[in-house]
């Protein structure tokens, strides 16, 4: 069987890390780029990580590069470049830089990978895949962000620490921007089947909430030189799974929401089906009053921002 050919653009700490999970999981052949200034770096780290196939027992090719040509052909290719948070700065103030950096990728993903599924990670997320979308004019399905899964991920593993359970009981999901309006929906999240609401008390599940809100910031704070990694390279290389695989995975991505959720063109964080198309549906929650108009707030922080970006970059 034809391996699938990975690519990943931004040879950092989240895509290192993305390349990392990809090849333990043996999802495919990866192409690790970065920009010219940082020279042989990708090819060290592609390097590095190949000879760890051998003692985990994985076999992947894994190159390094610094040219788009090594990447022509991707079925799936990941975003990361870019700037991370540094602290007392939101995902917001990377806007300007970031939305520079991944215009200029998108392009090249454009002429090299036309049939790929791109899956962007760089922040401000809903801002970052919506430039995406647009410059490489890809069909909508296949222009994905990664966030949801993160700070799903962050909310079931929250929850499992307070409950004393194994994470791989909690069930959560988690809607709209991945920026502080984030919706993580109380009332889907559920341990072993039994209604978290059943088992933690509403004051503690908000507290619980804005923990998972800040789980950003708060990694940020800790490491003061850049952003949280680990989670959202595994939350991304889940994504990638469910594509190169065709699983059918139900999880929350940004996605392009046109009528669904009444959002009218933009990205937002949604459970999808995704497969080997890309988001093949997008599964309509039905909301609690208050849950609509925190959805709806997040909705238009992330208008605010792509507006934001359009007056900024074009
Ligand atoms: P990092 O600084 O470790 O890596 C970024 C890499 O991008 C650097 O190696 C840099 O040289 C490279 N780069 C810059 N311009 C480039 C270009 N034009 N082409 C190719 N590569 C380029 O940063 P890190 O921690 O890996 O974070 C990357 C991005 O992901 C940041 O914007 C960060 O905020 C975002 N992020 C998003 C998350 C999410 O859940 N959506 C979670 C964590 C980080
Ligand atoms: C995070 O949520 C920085 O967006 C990144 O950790």
């Amino acid at each position: 069987m034809k391996r699938a050919k990975i690519s990943i653009i931004g040879a950092g700490n989240v895509g290192a890390t993305t390349a990392h999970w990809c090849a333990a999981a043996e999802l495919g052949d990866i192409v690790l780029l970065d920009i010219p200034q940082t020279e042989n770096m990708p090819k060290g780290k592609a390097l590095d990580l190949f000879q760890a196939g051998p003692i985990v027992g994985f076999d992947a090719r894994i190159a390094g590069t610094t040219s788009y040509d090594d990447t022509a052909g991707s079925d799936v290719v990941v975003v990361t470049a870019g700037i991370p948070r540094k602290p007392g700065m939101s995902r917001d103030d990377l806007l300007a830089t970031n939305a520079r950096i991944v215009g200029s990728v998108a392009e090249q993903i454009k002429i090299t990978s036309p049939k790929a599924c791109v899956i962007v990670v760089s922040n401000p997320l809903d801002a970052m895949v919506q430039k995406t979308f647009q410059v490489t004019g890809f069909p909508p399905e296949r222009v994905m962000g990664q966030a949801g899964v993160l700070d799903t991920a962050r909310f079931r593993a929250f929850i499992a620490l307070e409950l004393g359970v194994s994470v791989e009981d909690i069930s959560a999901m988690l809607l709209g921007g991945h920026g502080d309006t984030m919706v993580p929906l109380s009332t889907c999240a559920s341990v072993g089947g039994i209604p978290i609401a059943q088992l933690i008390p509403h004051e503690r599940l908000a507290e619980i909430v804005q923990r998972t809100r800040d789980g950003g910031a708060e990694i940020v704070g800790l490491l003061k030189t850049g952003s949280a990694y680990y989670a959202p390279a595994a939350a991304t290389a889940q994504m990638v799974e469910a594509i190169v695989r065709d699983k059918k995975r139900v999880i929350p991505c940004a996605a392009y929401c046109k009528k669904e959720y009444g959002v009218g063109g933009y990205y937002v964080g949604v459970p999808v089906v995704l497969g080997a198309g890309g988001v093949e549906r997008i599964l309509e929650v039905q909301f609690t009053p208050h849950e609509r108009l925190a959805f709806q707030k997040s909705v238009n922080a992330v208008q605010a921002l792509v507006e934001a970006m359009t007056r900024l970059t074009g």
